[in-house]
This record gives C-alpha cells, sequence and structure tokens, in this order.
C-alpha cells in the first residue's frame, strides 16, 4: 500500500502520471493530447485537446447502471416537502430546463445567473447549464439587490433564473423583489427571466422579460438536448467571491480539470462510493454547494441531499433523521452549524439510528477542540476538518483518509491534498518558514486541477491579486496565516486581508464599509471582523456620522444604528448585517490615512493593538474603547 506520503510526494513530483491516472474516473469524449500546459504561468490548462462534459459526467453516464436509483433527495422543512429524484429523472427535468434556455438562444459560453433558493430547480438550472456549455453564476439568496446587480454588471448574463420567494425559519424571503431592484440597478439587464412559482410570495411578471417556468417546462416535456462537448479548459461557471476590495471577484472555473478533481476528491479525501447517500448541509450559492451538493457526490454516482430548512427545525435532530431515513454514508457541514446544534439538547444525537455514517466533514471556517469534540463524541464518528476556499474549489488540507487514515490532531485541517505544493512564506521578504514559524499560507504553481483558472473578464487581476502578494515570489497567496508543525501537519490562524467570516460565509468588510458609507448621514466608516462565540466573527462597525444631532441621544444613537443596519440589509443582504454599529467622532488612521483596522479589531477583542508609531491621532483608539464600553 502507497502511503499518504508518498501518495502526495509523486503528485507534485509527476504529476503527468499522477493526473493521468485520476483523469480516468471521468468519461471523456475525446482523450486529451497533454495532461497540462503550464507555458505561461500562472495560468494552467489541464487536460490539453480533451473533451468532455460535466453534466454527462454528472448524469448521464450514470443512466445504464443506476437510473432508477436516487440522484436527487430533496428535503424542505420550510414547505413540508420530500421529493426525489432518479437519476433518470434528474436527467428528464435537466433536458427540458436545457431545453428552455436553449430555446430562449442561450448557447455554449454564454452566461446564466441563477439567484434561487434551495429547490430541485436550482440544480437542474445548474446541470442544464453545464450541459449546453452556458457558463452559470450562481448568487447566494442571502444577498440583496446591490450584491446582486454587481453580479450581473459583471457576468452579463443573457438569462437570470429566479422564483417568488424563497423561505427562512417558516418564513417567506423575497427573491423576485430583490431581482426586480437589482435588475433596476444594472446596467446590464438580461434579456429573459425565468421564474420558478412556489406560490410563497407575489410574482408579477414583467411582460416581455419574465417567464413562467412551469409554462416553459410545459413546452419543452419531451426535449432530448444532447450535451456540448467543451474543451477541458472552457469554463463550466463564475462563482463570485468577496476579497480585499469592494468588487466581487468572479472566480472563474474550467470543466475537465474540475471533473477530474471532484471525481478524485470523492474517491481520496470523502471515500463515498456510488450507490451511496451525501448530505452537505450547505447552499448552492456557495463553494461547498457547488462541489459538494451538486457536482461531486453526482459524478461519483452518489445520491445527493438538498435540505431547505435550518438545523434546528422542527427540532434538533432534524439532520440526524435525514442520516438514517435516507441512510447517508456522508456528511458536511460547518463549525457554526455543529455550535447551534450544540445549545440543543444532545439526545438528538442518539435518537436516530446513525449506523450508515461513516464520517462528518466539516470546513469553511476554523473548527475548534471543544466542538470537534463534542460532535464526534456525540455521533461516535471520525469528524474531518478541510481547509479549502472559493478559489481552489476542493480541500487544499485534510486528511485524505481514502488514501491512508492518518491520525487527526485538533485544530489541524490535517496535511496538504495531493496536488497542492503547499508552503509558508514570510510576509516580509517570501522567504520560506519553517516549522512551528508562522507564515502566509502559499501554493507553489500550478494549482492543481479543478482551481480557479483567473478571475472571469480580468486575467490581470488573477495575476495581480493572488500572485504577487507573497514577496519576490510567484505563488498563489490564500490570504491565509498558518503554521505548520513538525510532523507536516498544518494549522490555519486567520486571513491577512480584509476578509471576514461569519458563520462560515465569507465576507469583504470593504464591501460592508462601501454599503454603509452609502447611507447619507456616514462621513466614513471602518469594519472589522470580531471573534464570536457562535459564528467565528461577527462584523462590527464604527462610524463617523456628519449630523451629530442624529444621535443626541441614546434613543437616537440607537434607532441611527438600526437605520444603517437596515441600509446593509437592502443593499448587500441580511448575511453581512453588522453586529454593531458604534459611533465615534474619528477612525484611528495612519498618518497617510489609512485605516488601522488591525489595532481596532485588536482593541475590540481585548488584545494589545501593537505597532502605533504610524498613527495620526492617538485618542482616536479611545473613542474605540469608550464606544465598546458604552454598551
Ligand atoms: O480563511 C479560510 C477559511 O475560509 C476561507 C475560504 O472561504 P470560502 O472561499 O468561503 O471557501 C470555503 C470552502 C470550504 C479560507 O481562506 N477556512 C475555510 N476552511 C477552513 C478555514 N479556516 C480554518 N479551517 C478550515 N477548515
Amino acid at each position: 500500500m502507497t502511503t499518504y506520503r508518498e501518495f502526495h510526494a509523486r503528485s507534485i513530483r509527476d504529476k503527468d502520471g499522477f493526473w493521468r491516472e485520476q483523469a480516468a474516473l471521468v468519461d471523456w469524449k475525446k482523450p486529451f493530447d497533454r495532461v497540462l500546459d503550464y507555458s505561461r504561468p500562472p495560468f494552467a490548462n489541464w487536460f490539453v485537446g480533451g473533451t468532455t462534459n460535466l453534466c454527462h459526467n454528472a448524469v448521464d453516464r450514470h443512466l445504464a447502471a443506476r437510473g432508477e436509483q436516487n440522484a436527487l433527495i430533496y428535503v424542505s422543512t420550510e414547505t413540508d416537502q420530500e421529493k426525489n429524484y432518479t437519476f433518470n429523472q434528474l436527467y428528464r427535468e435537466v433536458n427540458r430546463f436545457a431545453g428552455i434556455l436553449k430555446g430562449l438562444g442561450v448557447g455554449r459560453g454564454d452566461r446564466v445567473l441563477i439567484y434561487m433558493p434551495m429547490i430541485p430547480e436550482a440544480m437542474f438550472a445548474m446541470l442544464a447549464c453545464v450541459r449546453i456549455g452556458a457558463i452559470h453564476s450562481v448568487v447566494f439568496g442571502g444577498f440583496a439587490s446591490v450584491s446582486l446587480a454587481t453580479r450581473i454588471d459583471d457576468a452579463k448574463p443573457k438569462v437570470i433564473v429566479s422564483a417568488d420567494a424563497g423561505s427562512r425559519a417558516g418564513k417567506a424571503v423575497p427573491y423576485k423583489a430583490l431581482l426586480d431592484e437589482a435588475i433596476a440597478l444594472s446596467k446590464c439587464p438580461p434579456g429573459k427571466v425565468v421564474l420558478v412559482n412556489r406560490g410563497l410570495a407575489e410574482l408579477p411578471m414583467v411582460a416581455g422579460r419574465d417567464l413562467d417556468y412551469a409554462t416553459l417546462r410545459a413546452a419543452h416535456m419531451n426535449d432530448e438536448v444532447p450535451c456540448e462537448w467543451l474543451e477541458s479548459s472552457e469554463p463550466s461557471y463564475i462563482l463570485y467571491t468577496s476579497g480585499t476590495t469592494g468588487r466581487p471577484k468572479g472566480v472563474q472555473r474550467d470543466t475537465g480539470g474540475y471533473a477530474v478533481a471532484l471525481a478524485a476528491s470523492m474517491k481520496h479525501i470523502f471515500c463515498g462510493n456510488a450507490g451511496e447517500t451525501y448530505f452537505s448541509t450547505s447552499d448552492i450559492g456557495w463553494v461547498v454547494g457547488h462541489s459538494y451538493i451538486v457536482y461531486g457526490p453526482l459524478i461519483a454516482g452518489m445520491a445527493t441531499v438538498m435540505y431547505e430548512g435550518t438545523p434546528i427545525r422542527p427540532d434538533g435532530g432534524i439532520w440526524w433523521k435525514i442520516v438514517e431515513q435516507h441512510k447517508v454514508t456522508t456528511m458536511f457541514s460547518s463549525p457554526t452549524a455543529i455550535r447551534v446544534l450544540k445549545k440543543q439538547d444532545p439526545a438528538f444525537l442518539k435518537k436516530y439510528d446513525l449506523s450508515s455514517l461513516r464520517l462528518l466533514f466539516l470546513a469553511g471556517e476554523p473548527l475548534d477542540e471543544p466542538t470537534a469534540r463534542w460532535i464526534a463524541d456525540g455521533l461516535g464518528k471520525p469528524v474531518v476538518d478541510n481547509y479549502w476556499q472559493t478559489e481552489t474549489g476542493w480541500p487544499i488540507l485534510a486528511i485524505p483518509r481514502g488514501v491512508e487514515a492518518l491520525p487527526s490532531k485538533f485544530g489541524s485541517p490535517g496535511v496538504p491534498c495531493y496536488g497542492y505544493d503547499v508552503k509558508l512564506f514570510s510576509e516580509i521578504d517570501g522567504a520560506e518558514v519553517g516549522a512551528d514559524q508562522k507564515g502566509v499560507v502559499g501554493i507553489e504553481g500550478p494549482l492543481p486541477p479543478g482551481c480557479m483558472t483567473t478571475v472571469w473578464d480580468d486575467d490581470e487581476r488573477f495575476v495581480k491579486t493572488y500572485w504577487t502578494s507573497v514577496p519576490n515570489r510567484q505563488v498563489y497567496s490564500t490570504f491565509d496565516w498558518g503554521i505548520r508543525d513538525k510532523d507536516g501537519y498544518y494549522f490555519i490562524l486567520g486571513r491577512t486581508d480584509d476578509v471576514i467570516n461569519v458563520a462560515g460565509h465569507r465576507l469583504g468588510t470593504r464591501e460592508i464599509e462601501e454599503s454603509i458609507s452609502s447611507h447619507p448621514n456616514i462621513a466614513e466608516v471602518a469594519v472589522v471582523g470580531v471573534a464570536d462565540q457562535l459564528k467565528g466573527q461577527v462584523a462590527v462597525a464604527f462610524a463617523v456620522v456628519k449630523d451629530a444631532s442624529k444621535i443626541a441621544t441614546p434613543e437616537l444613537k440607537l434607532a441611527h444604528e438600526g437605520e444603517v443596519m437596515k441600509t446593509v440589509d437592502a443593499q448587500l443582504g441580511a448575511v453581512a448585517r453588522p453586529a454593531r454599529v458604534h459611533f465615534v467622532n474619528v477612525l484611528p488612521k495612519t498618518r497617510s490615512g489609512k485605516l488601522l483596522r488591525r489595532s481596532i479589531q485588536a482593541i475590540c477583542e481585548g488584545r494589545d493593538p501593537g505597532d502605533l508609531t504610524t498613527i495620526e491621532d492617538p485618542t482616536a483608539l479611545d473613542q474605540i474603547r469608550a464606544a465598546i464600553a458604552d454598551r
């Protein structure tokens, strides 16, 4: 048996041989001529000349062996619905949706924006897009009009697919109304909007633009739409993610590399087998949803559970009930979700038959030891922390148990996954740092298959953002701090940039600042991420107002804080709403005008604010202290 160490070493040393073997896990229409073209670093082309299709690999190729087995198990505790789709049924639905899109003139390379709640039609739409070579861009349903408009303008979709509403804890959450607002703000409005009517909210239709999905579906009932065979490097999708600037980046994914990476990860990391059931509690709007609700499990021939609802409704046992009912073997969730469950009666962990479950994967944010222990002991199953990013599409660090079940260490997501040449670099001079020393987590190019190939429509931004931030090196920066122990296990210590992680949701503090600044009475604002017991981090804002009379009394202050929060809700969505908005007269800045966010954050967390020799007005920090103490 190969040890994992050898397996990983070979993936770096003999990329051609290693990935050629992994590539056999998926179907190719035309075999590739070369495994890798890295003649134009940092742009990597994997499986050059090969043609394939993600939908074929996720759906069509399973029809012969498992057409009558479940492919999609849909459970909504919001609408009390459960619907199962076999691979045959999923195939039919995807063909209908593909027929609809083609009928609307969508073709290879065209963009389709999907702004949908967790309903099966969202998955049909995604698969239909990749089937016909269209590029989907799924926008998380928690984002509101301005976030959505920014993404519409960047992706320039021909068609948008949406619905009347989602539902959260039994309350309808409008989608169409926000979409209409976003389209009104957009400089590139789509030609057509396809709307699924769930009967949850009013659905006013704009004549000539808005189309009813049920009517279209009926008209395309018997459509058979062949897969478009794409060259491996052709884009499959764009997924926007937050960074240091206020403008989100469109992470672009290829087709062949992504299919291979997911198929390989299902085998070596997730240990999932065809015919079994995978349950990821994420949302299709995030990368985990793309890779491990939709594509990964289906490519592996597994049934995938799509769940609409919270972890605690009707009670804290709902997820375990699903595991029992559908014999889930592999589960994927987030540390925050487990911390939410931890507040429930622990008896729920013992109430259902969980014998089918082999592994619970957790990712998206640091996994603290008490949470890891609580769930591992409660379930009596191994918990597998894994660290990655929207950019990479699949784990960078984990314990690839399908190769070798190395021991895990609390607080560490594990060792570098095969294909990733992970190193730690000094932020000062780019020198590699050794064991037990803190550095920036970087990856030597080429990034392995499945990782982002560029920033949508902006190659230069891809190079500049990701490949020039470690000094004197052309390496990919994760923008995370890390440390490695003598056994080669990594520990992630937080972001090096202004990105924060709220309940596993990645948010840019700059985006939130821009939104708050648009409030007419805000002159200046700083937003920082502050440690939170439940959510990992929360956003906290410090704002300077233009007209101080609006915050003259404690009551007025509170009302004003609420107003600012509402602005963020309306523009970016409740997911980005700061937990607190404090008002101050001046913000701590350097003499050259740079906000001292790190110092503000340190004070909020009761730590030393660090080196303040460059601060313009030292009393600004006292104001931050006073503002926090005030409540
Ligand atoms: O800071 C790291 C943190 O989440 C960031 C990526 O977030 P996102 O693009 O939403 O992708 C999530 C994919 C699972 C990382 O830069 N992060 C993610 N996983 C972990 C983590 N931090 C610590 N431990 C993890 N397991």
